[in-house]
């Protein structure tokens, strides 16, 4: 993502079983990566409620692309992707 095309909008689903499916460490799981990557200007997010694709959850979306069945390790590679200010420097810690 470039800087011109606003942030990027991550929609979590807060449904009852996509959140006992795994959204809820998939909530903390975003929440710190942002924080420790210093992504908070370039990343939105919000929750939306149960889509009836439960069987498939946890979902998520990414800038409009839906996610099912998104594990932690899965999500981690997304949020690789997603770059930010310290892009090129992961792993130094
Ligand atoms: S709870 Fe997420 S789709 Fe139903």
């Amino acid at each position: 993502m470039s800087p011109d095309e606003g942030p990027v909008e991550i929609v979590v689903c807060l449904g009852s079983s996509c959140f006992a499916r795994g959204n809820s460490e998939n909530l903390a799981l975003i929440n710190s990566h942002v924080q420790s990557h210093g992504l908070k200007a370039m990343v939105r997010m919000t929750g939306k409620l149960c889509q009836d694709e439960c069987m498939q959850g946890p979902n998520l979306s990414i800038d409009g692309e839906v996610y099912h069945g998104v594990t932690p390790a899965r999500l981690l590679g997304l949020l690789e992707q997603l770059g930010g200010p310290d892009r090129g420097q992961h792993g130094t810690s």
